[in-house]
C-alpha cells in the first residue's frame, strides 16, 4: 500500500479527488490533514470515513506536517484558499495558507522524500483576450491578476525550487474551472443554483460576458491520478475539458435547467480585475498520459450537479446565509 496524504481533503476538488481514489485505488492508504476553514467540510467525507483517517490541522502547523509527512510516501497537496472574491476582500489568509503553507510542506517533503503532487490552477497565468482561440501552455509565463492567483503563482515558484534545487520528487497540474457536488456556495454555479433553489435572483458579474473552461471534478481528479501514476517527475500538466462558455450562456443554462425564464437573474458589480477568459492547451496531458475528459457532455453534467444541489440542502444550507451576508458587504 502506497501512504497518501490528501491536503485540503474536506474541501471540493480534495473530498472528490478521496472518494474517487477509494472507489478506484485501492492501492493507496488515505490519510486527509484539513484545517477545516469555512471551506472545509468533514461531512463531505461521510461516505468513506471508514475508508480515510481525518487528521483536523494546519499546513502551516510545521509539527504536524513533518510528523505527518515522515508518515507518508506520497502527497496531494488541494489545501489553499481558493475564492477570488475573498482573495481581494483580506488577501491575508492566502498568503499564510497558500504560501506560508505550500512551503512548510515542502520542507517536510524535502526532509522525508515523500513525493508530492502540487494542484494549481490557470489563473496563475493571468487571462486571454475574449476575442480569440489562444490558449495557455505549460511554457506560458505567469502573470496572476488577483491576491489568490498571485499565491498560487508562488506556490506554483515554491514546488518548481524545491524541484530543481533540492532534487524534491514534485509535479504540478494547473487546471481550469471545476464543477460538481460539494463546491462551496460562494462558487458561480452553486451559488446561483441554490439561489433558484431558495428563490433569490442569481447574481450575474459585470456584463457576464467572461469566459471560463469547465471541467468536471471527476475528470480533474483523474488526470491528478494518471500524473500520480505516470507522470514525469519535475514536470507540470494543464488539464481542461476544452469546453469554454461565457458566464451569461452558463446562467441562461441553469435557468433553463431549473425551469426559470431566461432573464430572471441581475446583473451587480463587477469583480476588480476580473480575467476576461482561461483556456489550457491540454495536449500534453492528452498525448503523454492519454487523459480524456469523460464529462463530454457539460449540460448533462451540469443537469446532475443541479439534481445534487436540490438533493443536499442539509449540506449547503447551514453555508448559505453567511455566504450571501459576505456577497452582500461587497455589493454582490
Ligand atoms: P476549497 O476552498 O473548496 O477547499 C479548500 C480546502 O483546503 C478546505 O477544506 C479548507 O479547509 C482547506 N484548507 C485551507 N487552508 C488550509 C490550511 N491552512 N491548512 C489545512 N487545510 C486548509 O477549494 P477547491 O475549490 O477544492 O480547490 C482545491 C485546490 O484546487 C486549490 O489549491 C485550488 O487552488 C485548486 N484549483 C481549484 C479549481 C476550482 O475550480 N475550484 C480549479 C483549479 C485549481
Ligand atoms: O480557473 C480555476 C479557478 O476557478 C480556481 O483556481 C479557483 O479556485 C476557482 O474559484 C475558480 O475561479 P473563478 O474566479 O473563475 O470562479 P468563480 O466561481 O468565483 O467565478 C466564475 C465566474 O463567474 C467568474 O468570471 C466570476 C463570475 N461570477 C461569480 C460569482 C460568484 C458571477 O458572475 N456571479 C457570481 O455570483
Amino acid at each position: 500500500m502506497t501512504r497518501m496524504l490528501v491536503t485540503g481533503g474536506a474541501g471540493f476538488i480534495g473530498s472528490n479527488f478521496v472518494h474517487y481514489t477509494v472507489r478506484h485505488h485501492p492501492e493507496y492508504e488515505v490519510r486527509v490533514l484539513d484545517a477545516l476553514t469555512y471551506a472545509g467540510d468533514q461531512t463531505s467525507l461521510a461516505p468513506v470515513a471508514d475508508q480515510v483517517e481525518f487528521v483536523h490541522g494546519d499546513i502551516c502547523d510545521a509539527p504536524l506536517v513533518d510528523e505527518l509527512i515522515a508518515g507518508a510516501d506520497l502527497v496531494v497537496h488541494f489545501a489553499a484558499e481558493s475564492h477570488v472574491d475573498n482573495s481581494l476582500h483580506n488577501p491575508e489568509p492566502f498568503v499564510r495558507s497558500n504560501l506560508i503553507g505550500t512551503y512548510t510542506l515542502l520542507e517536510a517533503v524535502r526532509k522525508h522524500g515523500a513525493r508530492f503532487h502540487h494542484i494549481s490552477t490557470d489563473e496563475v497565468f493571468g487571462d486571454l483576450p475574449l476575442d480569440g482561440t489562444e490558449q495557455f501552455t505549460e511554457e506560458r509565463a505567469y502573470d496572476p491578476s488577483s491576491p489568490y492567483s498571485a499565491t498560487k503563482a508562488g506556490s506554483d515558484m515554491l514546488v518548481r525550487a524545491w524541484a530543481r534545487s533540492y532534487g524534491v520528487a514534485a509535479t504540478v497540474s494547473n487546471c481550469a474551472n471545476n464543477y460538481g457536488p460539494f463546491q462551496h456556495v460562494e462558487k458561480f454555479i452553486p451559488r446561483q443554483v441554490t439561489n433558484v433553489l431558495r428563490g433569490t435572483t442569481p447574481k450575474l458579474y459585470g456584463k457576464g460576458e467572461n469566459v471560463r473552461e469547465w471541467t468536471h471534478v471527476d475528470d480533474h481528479n483523474a488526470a491528478v491520478h494518471l500524473i500520480l501514476s505516470q507522470g514525469k517527475i519535475g514536470e507540470t500538466y494543464l488539464i481542461g475539458s476544452g469546453d469554454e462558455r461565457s458566464n451569461k450562456q452558463i446562467m441562461r443554462l441553469i435557468l433553463e435547467l431549473m425551469g426559470q425564464a431566461p432573464d430572471a437573474f441581475e446583473h451587480v458589480a463587477d469583480r476588480p480585475g476580473h480575467d476576461l477568459r482561461y483556456s489550457n492547451d491540454s495536449t500534453k496531458i492528452r498525448t503523454q498520459l492519454g487523459w480524456r475528459p469523460r464529462y463530454g457532455d457539460f449540460r448533462a453534467g451540469l443537469a446532475a450537479t443541479i439534481d445534487w444541489y436540490r438533493e443536499n440542502a442539509w449540506w449547503w444550507g447551514p453555508q448559505k446565509d453567511a455566504t450571501e451576508a459576505r456577497y452582500q458587504a461587497l455589493g454582490r
